[in-house]
Parts: structure tokens; C-alpha cells; sequence
């Protein structure tokens, strides 16, 4: 199930859609995934919702909104009170048809996409009226919902309920969506999704993190790169008035000491790269139980391309790789093709690499970060 450029965006190069509407107003494209439905059905995604390695939400109206975290089991599934949802977060790291549907999203950068969300409903069903901090692409699998939409000012949610539900939606569209179509939303725009019948939808969200976080968590990356010489010294003490005056001495030389954490574009470059690609906290990977060693690796890797596992994150900038929160530098005629690697997740027969390039990929399949092709 891969969804196809040529009718996701409802004949959009992906240029136009980043002009005209990414990050500035909605887009409903009717069919614009064919086939959509067949992704995953009911039972498939329920099975997900049983599963301790998956994070998943159980929604339901029955008697007042109510919101429980899985792991579920299906027998309390089945005799819960309808209205409900079931939402499963991260389905892409769990099932490659779900990894592959998401990448075809990939005219937006990778290190902006974030996961595969996907809920099933049954007749009524929804998580009520709310906002989103991020971009999402809402595709409808099996049967169909009505979304009502609306860009407005009151963000006031309703006090006191486990969901975040508008207190006042003023939706400005309203369409029911079928197997396929596509709603592209904005961040901050109100919407309602209700299944009319049993339905499923699929999310494939972004990340954009809040200022304040950046700033946090480069702050912390800095912390573990800090290294300054010397100590506070002050030979020429001379005696205060007030013994318990922190004196103008001691700022300004603490003011200095301070002034020489320093920071570049590099930094910067190497913090996001880290951070982007560091494994979600209930990620794992699984290595080959019996890895082969260097030389047939190569020799198998020539031979057959090698694969990232779907779990893995890998990025560049310049000739520097970020790949699960580990960065490398590359000679440069291995760049090309690790790039190829980044961007499609796969490369081909593989050229002759630069031997520390080989022993860096045979230490990555060694970990289960990467397969042979
Ligand atoms: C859903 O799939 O029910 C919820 C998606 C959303 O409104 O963000
Ligand atoms: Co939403």
C-alpha cells in the first residue's frame, strides 16, 4: 500500500502544496490514496492495541468522555460501551506496510515527519472537537467519517476532562470522507472527526518542537560538551565592607568564565542531528543472531545492497551522519551512496566503500540498525 504522488496531493506537484498550503490552510483531496483501506483492518489494528511494545488510547462518550492508555485486551474492547476509539500511535515502527505508507510523505523532510497514528471507531465514535501543535495528513482507511474543521481564535478547552475538547467548536467546513481521501490540517486548526459507521483513519503527524524546548534540550546537549580550564581565583581580595556583599569583582569574573561557552552552526548542527534521530524511549532494535563477519558482510553487501531497519533514524548534514543518536563523519566518496541510503532508506549493490566506511555499516547491521538487501 504505497500511496502514489500523482494522486495524493489530487494532481499537486509537491512544490505547489508547500507554497499554497503547507503550514497555511487545509487541503481535502478526494481519493487521493486508491485502495487505502487495504493498509490494515479492524482486527489488525485491535491486535496492536494488545501489545505492551505499542503506545496506544482508548476514547470513549459512553456516560461522559473517558480516556484510558493501553495495553488493552480485547475482551474489554468488546464490551465496552460505544461510542469508542482506539488509537495506536507509531504504527509504522511496527509493521513495514505502515513504515512505507508514511514515507511516502517524504517531500517533507525527514527529520520533520514523525509518526503513524491510527484509529478505528465504531458509529459515533471520535476524539471530540480539538487542536493539534502539528501538521497532519488524515487519511481515511476502511469506511467513513464526517470532519468538520474550522481556523478559529478560542482555544478555550473544557476544564476537568481526561481529552482536550474545544469548549466552543465553530467549524467552517464540514465533509464526509471515504476510503482514500485525504485531509491535509494545519497546526491549531479546530477539527472533529465522528465515524459514521465503523471507521478507520491514519494520521501521519510532524514534529515541531516548542521554543522553549529547543532551547532546553540544546542546553542539555551542551552540558556534556562543555570543557572549561581554570577556576575562580581572586589573589587581589581586598576587604569588603560588607562581608556578605557578593562583590563586583566576583560577577565580572564569573561574568567572563560564563562568556566562554561557546557555540557554532556545528554544534547546532551536530545537537539536531542527535536529537533527531534518537530512538523513541520503547524503541529496540533486534541484532542479527548470528551477524556475519566484516568480509562477508562487504562481499554480501556488494552483492545485495543493504536496508535501514524501519526502526532507524538516519540523517545528514554535509558529510556528517546521524544514525539513532550516533554521529559519523564520512570520507568523502562514501558520502553519495549513504546519502542514497538516507534519503530511500535502501541502496542498491553497494560500490567499493572506504574501509572505515564498511566496518561503520558492518558495526550498524551488528547493532540491528541495518539489514542486508
Ligand atoms: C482520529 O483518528 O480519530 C483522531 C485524529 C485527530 O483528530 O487528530
Ligand atoms: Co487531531
Amino acid at each position: 500500500m504505497k500511496p502514489n504522488l500523482s494522486t495524493l496531493l489530487g494532481g499537486m506537484t509537491p512544490e505547489q502544496f508547500l507554497a499554497d498550503y503547507w503550514q497555511k490552510k487545509p487541503l481535502l483531496v478526494k481519493n487521493a490514496v486508491p485502495g487505502a483501506e487495504k493498509l490494515i483492518d479492524r482486527e489488525g489494528l485491535l491486535a496492536l492495541a494488545t501489545s505492551e511494545d505499542m503506545e496506544s488510547r482508548f476514547v470513549s462518550q459512553a456516560g461522559g468522555w473517558q480516556m484510558r492508555h493501553g495495553p488493552f485486551t480485547l475482551n474489554e474492547l468488546k464490551r465496552a460501551g460505544k461510542p469508542w476509539t482506539v488509537l495506536v500511535q507509531s504504527v509504522n515502527l511496527a509493521l513495514a506496510a505502515g513504515d512505507e505508507f508514511m514515507r511516502s510523505f517524504d517531500f517533507i523532510p525527514h527529520a520533520r515527519l514523525d509518526d503513524l497514528m491510527i484509529s478505528y471507531a465504531n458509529d459515533g465514535g471520535g476524539v471530540g472537537p480539538h487542536f493539534d501543535s502539528y501538521d497532519v495528513f488524515l487519511i481515511q482507511g476502511m469506511g467513513k467519517r464526517r470532519w468538520r474543521i474550522g481556523k478559529q481564535k478560542d482555544k478555550t478547552l473544557i476544564d476537568g476532562l481526561p481529552v482536550r475538547i474545544l469548549q466552543d467548536f465553530r467549524p467552517s467546513h464540514d465533509w464526509v470522507v471515504e476510503p482514500g481521501d485525504l485531509l491535509y490540517l494545519p497546526p491549531e486548526w479546530a477539527h472533529d472527526g465522528i465515524a459514521v459507521g465503523e471507521c478507520m483513519t491514519y494520521s501521519v503527524g510532524f514534529r515541531a518542537s516548542p521554543s522553549q524546548e529547543l532551547a532546553e534540550q540544546f542546553l542539555m546537549f551542551l552540558q556534556d560538551r562543555i570543557c572549561l580550564d581554570g577556576r575562580y581565583r581572586d589573589p587581589g581580595l581586598k576587604r569588603q565592607k560588607h562581608p556578605a556583599e557578593i562583590g563586583t569583582a566576583m560577577i565580572d569574573q564569573v561574568a567572563g568564565i560564563l562568556d566562554e561557552i561557546r557555540w557554532n552552526r556545528d554544534t547546532v548542527r551536530d545537537f539536531l542531528g542527535a536529537s533527531l534521530t534518537e530512538p523513541k524511549p520503547h524503541v529496540f532494535f533486534d541484532p542479527p543472531a548470528r551477524p556475519l563477519s566484516l568480509t562477508r558482510f562487504t562481499a554480501a553487501a556488494r552483492k545485495r545492497g543493504v536496508a535501514l531497519d524501519r526502526r532507524t533514524q538516519l540523517l545528514f548534514s554535509g558529510r556528517r551522519f546521524y544514525l539513532n543518536g550516533e554521529s559519523w563523519t564520512l570520507p568523502k566518496d562514501a558520502v553519495p551512496t549513504i546519502r542514497t541510503l538516507a534519503d530511500q532508506r535502501a541502496v542498491g549493490p553497494l560500490p567499493v566503500l572506504d574501509e572505515e566506511a564498511m566496518a561503520d555499516l558492518h558495526s550498524a547491521y551488528c547493532d540491528g540498525f541495518l539489514h542486508l538487501g
